[in-house]
């Protein structure tokens, strides 16, 4: 209601304009080849044979899995390796290598004078072609870009055609292949507002209340930048700022000076400030004036926030606080690279779930609706640039174009890279920080730190709010360099024990955990015995969910959270990784079948692995949390030790087999100094050495954050967790039984009523499907989930309102495609992803499997 209050009266302004700057998404109605196609960028070509397809779109999801696709024959330098292996599945093994053409056509109106194109991302090198002339070429396939068309396009329809490719050992992990994010066509007005240039931040919040959600004054910055192709002297630019309600909440009006340039500080009373846990959002008219004409308008979110980093630490609005933050790939699991909307905003939703707020938008830039996403939802963004600067981490990587200048361009591609990574994204309240890169080779040299320096001063140049940071892997060459020291919030990718020599180096007096943990397992996968390994790998591809393997470079997030809490310079973490994501496999860099990661906190279909719980304990302090592990359906078990964990934010917990009790476990403190005390010194393959926890000199350490019971003789039944308060009363219990025979399969939608995918009067897609996330759980005749069921599930959507989209099961080993209606339950469960059409009405899905009753859901589609 408040959004339409709110359209209405902006409605309302536009009724009184001519012929202001006008965004179409050209999403529907594109054709697509795979492959080389002589001349496909004439518009007299013949495309009718291509497949229809709408953007965003992502060729490769639709398989087939194929382990020579990208085999790499390599040593992957970060990991430490010298000689080099045959990688199957690093970057997904799906077919995103080759050649690609895409074409559509698109209709400039009367009124347009100037038109440009945006690409939000291509993957990758898209050449654009209209009406058969090359406009433009954009070398990164993560980027946005735009390509100005100029005054001289005549009104009636044009041919866009968009030629890319992908070539082998480019990335270290899936890229996806296509035009898999929006593209559009904006036209303006003679006289408009540069689409980039309007920028409004916060400069100053005073009166900050004591829960931070409010403050008694604010400054807003506005700056904006007209082009005028008709001058005039009365030009005015004229702001007016509106809260959620739509309500007036300042205007001002200045004259257009000669830069075309406007400044606007705009001073704010009683304003509601933006946080991930009150993500309010303002609303900014920006208009070209002349007299009563309104030249153009823009319209811009706007979260009033202030941030601060200093020796105290990180404060958003005044308050102290450390980020709870995970790296996300940018691929969402059986959806590809192509964005969605809902499935971003349902990654958004589960980690708010376990309490994170903050995502690194790992290696690269993000997409800008999901940008939109983080400032609607409340999740603080560190936006990333780069995974490689001059020299390559793989062998046709970003290296190739880093310091290279494209024909007719003076500056070098990093330049124009950073620079639409700050223009696009800059208003954006969620954007806490940007990266200028990821375990940059160049780190350890002169090369690095000049390179850190120019770039920072670019970034600042374009957006003098956020500072910048780096993820650094080589801490001690980093700091020799000075390329630590240039860094404005250096971060550290794991190394927890050198995090006191990065503080003694450190410009700000912090340290950021740029990426932590890197800890690996399965959903639903168990290894006996129970102990903590480095690299550890098992004959079935799998790893255990004991939460107690991680890579020879890593850690256990126990042994982060001991610097998170107890040093109050590290201002928070990004774990490696809020989700699995396709490729990299690790350990099984060498195994086939194997290609997604085994990182995610959520395995690849957004379930939630063991480790949820664990960080929910850490990070969720609203909510209580209490958790059981393994499963307890173990019928070649019977007698034998099989260890039992619970993760709760409980002090205290007693555990019962079958009613009998195994004693009760409270939470240890560890001290910080014997910790760092007793760590061991490992010789790494790349040369030094990396230092360790010593599991044995410190064996409470993991009980700080977990209960185990590691002594338990498996019998079947059930075990029963209690928690005891503070104050030792009973506060929850949680029990997992034995499970019987497979029965029925439970279907759990994410949501019941979603939107028919809207689409304009002419049936154009105006925004990308909804989607609505069903998970599929193989039960008993009780409701038990039952652990190891690995049934053939089929998918059958009925009704004209959705139809089926994707399945995934979380299975890294798994080469069944993601976009056939069947798939293996893994460990008992499936998520299917049903998509809604433009048709309002019900639909149900169906999913069947021979010797289990089926299971029925019914979505609305409104
Ligand atoms: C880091 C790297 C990530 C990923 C991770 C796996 O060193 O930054 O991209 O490779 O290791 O542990």
């Amino acid at each position: 209601m408040k959004h339409f209050l709110f359209t209405m009266f902006l409605t309302g302004i536009s009724a009184l304009a001519t012929a202001q700057s006008r965004e179409q998404l050209l999403l529907d109605g594109w054709r697509f080849h795979k492959g080389a196609a002589n001349g496909a960028e004439a518009t007299t070509y013949d495309d009718k044979a291509w497949q229809q397809v709408s953007v965003p779109h992502d060729w490769a999801i639709v398989g087939p899995f194929d382990k020579e696709i990208d085999k790499q024959v390599v040593a992957i330098e970060q990991n430490g390796e010298k000689v080099p292996t045959e990688k199957t599945g690093r970057s997904g093994s799906l077919p995103w290598i080759g050649e690609g053409w895409y074409r559509t056509e698109f209709e400039i109106s009367d009124s347009c004078d100037v038109a440009e194109l945006i690409f939000d991302g291509a993957m990758a090198e898209p050449h654009v072609y209209v009406d058969g002339r090359e406009v433009g070429f954009w070398a990164y396939g993560y980027n946005p870009f735009r390509i100005g068309l100029g005054r001289a396009m005549k009104a009636g329809r044009h041919t866009l055609a968009v030629h890319l490719n992908n070539v082998e050992e480019s990335s270290r992990w899936y890229p996806g292949a296509g035009i898999y994010r929006p593209v559009r066509l904006v036209e303006h007005p003679t006289n408009y507002l540069d689409t980039w240039e309007t920028f409004a931040r916060t400069t100053r919040l005073s009166g900050i209340s004591a829960d931070g959600t409010s403050a008694k004054e604010a400054t807003l910055y506005v700056t904006t930048q007209a082009v005028i192709g008709h001058d005039s002297k009365k030009l005015q630019i004229s702001q007016s700022l509106y809260d959620a309600e739509g309500n007036l909440v300042k205007r001002y009006t200045t004259n257009l000076n000669r830069g075309r340039s406007g400044h606007q500080v705009m001073a704010l009373a009683d304003v509601k400030l933006w946080s991930p846990e009150h993500p309010v959002l303002y609303r900014l008219v920006t208009e070209l004036k002349d007299g009563d004409r309104v030249w153009d308008r823009q319209e811009t979110a706007v979260g009033i926030r202030s941030i601060d980093y200093s020796a105290d630490g990180f404060r958003l609005n005044g308050q102290l606080r450390k980020f709870k933050g995970v790296c996300l790939h940018h691929d969402l699991g059986p959806l590809g690279a192509a964005f969605n909307k809902d499935a971003f905003r349902r990654q958004v939703r589960l980690l708010k779930e376990m309490g994170c707020d903050a995502i690194r938008t790992s290696h690269n830039m993000p997409a800008p609706w999901q940008m939109d996403i983080c400032d609607e939802m409340g999740m603080m963004v560190m936006a990333e640039s780069f995974d490689m600067w001059r020299s390559a981490k793989c062998r046709n990587g970003y290296a190739r174009f880093f310091d290279k200048k494209a024909d007719g361009q003076s500056e070098p591609w990093w330049q124009r890279d950073l620079t639409n990574l700050v223009k696009v994204h800059r208003n954006h309240p969620s954007i806490v920080m940007w990266s200028i890169g990821n375990e940059i080779p160049e780190q350890g040299s002169a090369f690095g730190e000049k390179m850190t320096r120019e770039m920072q001063a670019l970034i600042h140049s374009l957006d003098e709010t956020r500072p910048c940071t780096q993820g650094m892997d080589r801490g001690t060459s980093a700091m020799a360099s000075g390329t630590w020291q240039a860094t404005d919030i250096p971060g550290f990718n794991y190394r927890l024990f050198i995090y006191e020599e990065g503080l003694a180096n450190s410009p700000k007096g912090i340290v950021l955990g740029s990426e932590t943990a890197s800890t690996v397992s399965s959903r639903g996968v168990y290894k006996f015995p129970v102990k903590e390994e480095h690299g550890m790998a098992y004959d079935d591809g799998q790893i255990s969910s004991y939460d107690l393997e991680s890579c020879i470079w890593s850690n256990l997030p126990d042994d982060d959270w001991m610097y998170q809490d107890k040093c109050p310079w590290v201002i928070g973490e990004f774990v490696w990784t809020g989700f699995d994501y396709l490729g990299e496999p690790t350990p099984y860099d060498e195994y086939w079948p194997s290609r997604s990661s085994y990182f995610g906190i959520y395995d690849l279909a957004g379930l939630p692995k063991d480790r949820m719980w664990l960080y929910r304990t850490h990070w969720k302090t609203d909510e209580p949390t209490l958790h059981l592990l393994p499963h307890w359906t173990w019928p070649d078990r019977k007698g034998e030790v099989t260890p039992v964990f619970c993760y709760t934010s409980w002090p205290e917990a007693e555990l019962f087999v079958n009613g009998k009790s195994q004693g009760r476990r409270r939470h240890t403190d560890v001290d910080l100094a014997e910790y760092e005390a007793t760590r061991v010194s490992e010789k790494m393959p790349w040369g030094g050495h990396s230092w360790f926890a010593n599991p044995s000199a410190t064996p409470n350490r993991l009980d700080r954050y977990r209960m185990r019971w590691m002594d338990v003789a498996y019998e079947p039944g059930e075990i029963r967790v209690v928690a005891y308060d503070s104050a030792g009363n009973v506060a929850a219990t949680e029990v997992v039984r034995t499970a019987g025979k497979p029965h029925r399969i439970e279907l759990v939608a994410d949501r019941q009523s979603m939107p028919a995918t809207p689409t304009d009067a002419l049936g154009r897609a105006l925004d990308c499907p909804s989607l609505s996330f069903v998970t599929a759980r193989i039960v008993d005749k009780d409701g038990n989930l039952c652990p190891d069921a690995d049934a053939q599930l089929s998918f059958a959507v009925s009704g004209s309102s959705a139809k089926f989209n994707s399945c995934c099961n979380g299975d890294a080993t798994s080469t069944e495609v993601f976009t056939a209606p069947t798939m293996r339950a893994f460990h008992g469960q499936c998520v299917i992803v049903i998509e809604s059409t433009p048709t309002a009405g019900t639909a149900t899905l169906n999913v069947t499997s021979k010797g289990l009753k089926s299971g029925k859901v019914t979505v609305n589609v409104k």
